[in-house]
């Protein structure tokens, strides 16, 4: 390994020149990906798989494997397809490709920890497939880009055979039917080819050999097609993408059912071909599993984002209406390229001001961009706006005139914006007012809305994440125990909204347990996007294996199969309407969300809402084409470096299950020792419980808290019984002993030291994977990426050292033999004074020495 230290922004820096994945890092990574059509099943692709073995990979890339069929396992993806390409760079071998692993969530969201294999299920080879086997050319210079454009690039595909067959294919663009939607899918549409064929792809009238035809399936020509009666069967957002003949002519159909539906298609078909598929047998057809898909804005009036890592909120709202930025069309775009369809604009911890009629006159100005992208607006709704902004002495629901406010509130609203979604609410929680203030419930209070929006059909999403000011014996049981025995008493347009885990978005939770208890009540999934409890903007954690995690998670509500996922769509318990809530990681910034791996966490949220049965590392392929490059040079260590990134992060942040152990406020740094606030449940040390016996929250049976009878059985069984419980998740339900063996055979002091090193030592893995790529996307990316990759092997490291120090406080054990010794005492990491600024707390003292490796031997 040849390394150079030098100085940026006053971090120190080690540059590692040559692709480093050795020793214990060394991580037989087999990958074989594809890219999934919108139903989870991979098409045309290649099949093969490129494996990186320990040290024998070149500057030029990993060591290629292909030939082989890859099966995949664990995953809904199914590879299809022809021959393989070779890459440009690397050593070919000649293997089968059968990959195994993804995030398989087993039952109870059990899953095992440090699985850093991947398995996609066909090509990361070139990815052109069909047969292609041109290399891709190294690009002699790459122009800087700020990464404004999300995924939604469209550089001129660099290898001439499938270059050649999209110029030939994609010569105009011809509308059918008249709509927004539609309109803006041409604009799309226009847009996207002519950048990927380097030629001018206009919109046009006539049909000729080489058009797009874009609408809906009630106007013609693609109404008299044979395909149209398949388009119906798709419902009202579903579409269908396919080669057609129209009067002789050979053309493509990008067909809807509805205007939105033909919108969704052509960003299906972009999709295709940035990610350089085939044109042969082309046959793209899908609809969203779930209805309402849904970012939330914890935006606040000041533009200000509470937990926002990205600059201010994009929404200007001093300048609005009068000036729309160009972003919220920008914004508007990405979204529908991923099928979210609703916006909630402001944050859960309510302004009553969004509600007067000066806001609602900018709110209408926004719900005007977005309209013609298939995006509806939504506010949150404070409970006591009604004494605030309306002058009333009570906010209670069962108050006459407060419901008389609410609806006439609604009415305003919805005069203004005929389409407008509905509110999400946030009541009785951290001090947010709410009926119970009134001796009313939580229902009473969703009901009174729900009453209010309903004539407009406009839904209330209520908020399930509560939990008392007094000191309960254990937080995560309050949302249970307080929605359970509500369940039935909601009205039909109401969604309760829950957290992916009982806590608070932790690096990683098992799933809640309200998923599945609440037959009569739609369940909204809200997941955090931003990145609150894992490093904010700076370290990489793609989160896609945590939503696949929680989405595939076994309530048994029903028996086997009752996942997550397949509550909040609706099938489990037969609800019309369903949802899934994002919090957003949006702002000002130029790259949109704080850093460019974020945007990742953005895309795969979306890809997921519109289909929770689609992989992690699917997406992840789709994403880092779109995105970086198709090269394979590129695609294979970007997406292993995203696919470890959630688990490394686990590991040396909160391993086996440790949660909450952040720091103060800003949940930044590691602070396990924190004690001394005035809530018990605000402490770490209520969340670990170390002391000389072992470490971790007993919520089995008496005399644990007993949480875990909250679960279907048999998640229950398996959570309360030590010994069925996952490593995953073994300290989130039970206080073990440091001497207790755990299945890898170490004691669990043991297996702390290990995990916290082997998450130091896997950033490590990540950072120099990445090197990999330098020259091969542009340097500003590069170098950007790059630089947050090496504060985050520092962080990890600081994350390792405090929390072995403090633990070993408890433990009164010594670091094993084989695994480094922390670089300082206890007292230097509980002395640190940081952060100077709470939105990115740094502490200079941890930027030294060297922050790996970890483990030794
Ligand atoms: C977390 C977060 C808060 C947020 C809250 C919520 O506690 O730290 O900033 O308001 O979740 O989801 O309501």
């Amino acid at each position: 390994m040849n390394t150079v230290t030098r100085l940026t922004g006053g971090f120190p820096r080690r540059v590692t020149r040559l692709t480093l994945l050795s020793g214990v890092w060394a991580t037989a990574l087999t990958l074989a990906c594809s890219s999934p059509n919108e139903n989870g099943t991979a098409q045309g692709g290649a099949a093969g798989s490129v494996a990186n073995k320990g040290g024998s990979s070149s500057q030029s890339g990993g060591t290629t494997a292909q030939g082989g069929n890859a099966t995949p396992q664990g995953g809904a993806n199914v590879a299809q397809g022809g021959a393989t390409n070779v890459s440009s760079g690397g050593s070919t071998a000649g293997a089968s490709g059968s990959a195994s692993g993804g995030s398989s969530a087993g039952a109870g969201g059990a899953q095992a920890q440090g699985g850093a294999t991947m398995g996609m299920g066909g090509s990361l080879n070139g990815g052109a497939g069909g047969g292609n086997a041109e290399p891709y050319p190294k690009p002699a210079s790459v122009p800087a880009e700020t990464g404004a454009s999300l995924w939604l690039r469209y550089p001129v595909v660099p290898i001439q055979v499938r270059l050649t067959e999209y110029k030939a294919a994609f010569k105009q663009v011809v509308k059918a039917g008249t709509d927004a939607n539609v309109d803006v899918a041409v604009t799309e549409l226009t847009t996207g080819l002519s950048g990927l064929t380097g030629a001018m792809v206009p919109a046009g009238t006539t049909t000729d050999s080489g058009s797009v035809i874009v609408g809906t399936v009630q106007a013609e020509p693609i109404k008299s097609l044979p395909l149209a009666t398949r388009v119906a069967t798709l419902g009202p957002e579903g579409y269908l993408v396919e080669t057609a003949d129209v009067g002789g002519k050979s053309v493509t159909v990008v067909a809807g059912n509805t205007p939105v539906g033909a919108l969704y298609g052509s960003f299906a078909l972009l999709r295709h071909l940035q990610t350089h598929r085939p044109l042969a047998g082309l046959s793209l057809s899908a609809s969203p599993r779930i209805k309402t898909r849904l970012l939330n804005h914890w935006d606040n009036l000041d533009r200000t984002v509470e937990r926002g890592y990205a600059g201010r909120s994009i929404w200007d709202w001093s300048a609005l209406p009068g000036t729309i930025s160009p972003r919220y069309k920008e914004y508007a775009r990405a979204n529908a390229s991923l099928g979210i369809n609703g916006t909630v604009l402001t944050n859960v911890n309510a302004n009553a001001q969004v509600l007067t009629a000066s806001y609602i006159s900018k709110v209408k100005a926004l719900a005007g961009v977005f309209r013609p992208y298939g995006i509806k607006v939504y506010l949150t709704a404070r409970f006591s706006a009604p004494i605030e902004i309306g002058n009333l002495t009570t906010a209670d629901p069962n108050d006459a005139g407060v419901k008389k406010w609410w609806a006439d509130k609604a009415t305003e609203i919805y005069g203004q914006i005929p389409d407008f979604g509905g509110f999400l609410v946030k009541a009785n929680s951290e001090g947010q007012p709410g009926p119970q203030q009134y001796m009313r419930t939580h229902a009473d209070g969703a009901n009174m809305l729900a009453d209010a929006v309903a004539p407009h059909g406009g839904v209330v999403m209520w908020r399930a994440f509560v939990y008392a000011e007094g000191s309960p014996v254990d937080r995560i049981k309050q949302a249970y125990e307080e929605f359970k025995p509500l369940d039935g008493k909601f009205k039909d347009n109401v969604f309760v909204q829950a957290k992916n885990g009982p806590l608070d978005f932790q690096p990683r939770e098992p799933f809640h347990p309200l998923f599945g208890a609440m037959p009569g009540t739609p369940l909204t999934l809200e997941l955090q996007i931003t990145k609150e409890y894992l490093g904010e903007d700076t370290h990489l954690a793609y989160l896609g294996p945590m939503f696949e995690e929680v989405l595939k998670s076994d309530t048994y509500a029903k028996g086997a199969g009752s996942t997550v996922a397949k509550v909040i769509d609706g099938s489990l318990h037969n609800h019309t309407l369903s949802a899934i809530a994002g919090v957003a990681n949006i702002g000002d910034d130029a790259n949109w969300t704080g850093s460019h791996m974020n945007q990742a966490n953005w895309y795969v949220f979306g890809r997921m809402a519109w289909n929770p049965d689609l992989t992690a590392e699917a997406v992840a392929e789709e994403w880092v084409r779109q995105t970086f490059s198709n090269d394979p040079i590129v695609v294979a260590p970007v997406v292993q470096t995203l696919m470890r990134s959630h688990q490394a992060l686990v590991d040396y942040m909160t391993p086996l299950g440790l949660a909450h152990i952040m720091g103060t406020d800003h949940h930044y740094g590691p602070a396990p020792w924190v004690s001394n606030l005035s809530r018990a449940e605000w402490n770490p040390v209520y969340y670990h419980k170390a002391d000389a016996q072992g470490l971790g929250f007993n919520r089995a049976p008496s005399p644990g808290s007993d949480a875990v009878a909250q679960y279907f059985q048999p998640v229950r069984d398996r959570f309360a019984s030590r010994a069925t419980t996952p490593d995953a998740f073994l300290l989130f339900f039970h206080h073990v002993a440091w001497a207790d063996k755990l299945a890898s055979g170490r004691t669990l002091w043991e297996e702390l030291v290990h995990r916290y090193s082997v998450g130091v030592d896997e950033v490590g893995v990540m950072r120099d994977s990445w090197a990999t790529v330098k020259g091969y996307i542009d340097d500003k990316r590069f170098t950007d990426v790059a630089d947050f990759l090496e504060i985050q092997h520092y962080e990890a490291r600081w994350w390792r050292d405090a929390c072995l120090t403090y633990f070993a406080s408890h433990s009164k054990q010594a670091i094993p033999a084989g695994y480094a010794m922390p670089a300082q005492a206890l007292s230097f990491y509980q002395g640190l004074t940081c952060p100077a600024d709470a939105k990115k707390p740094r502490c200079m003292p941890v930027y030294n020495g060297q922050p790996s490796p970890a483990v030794l031997k």
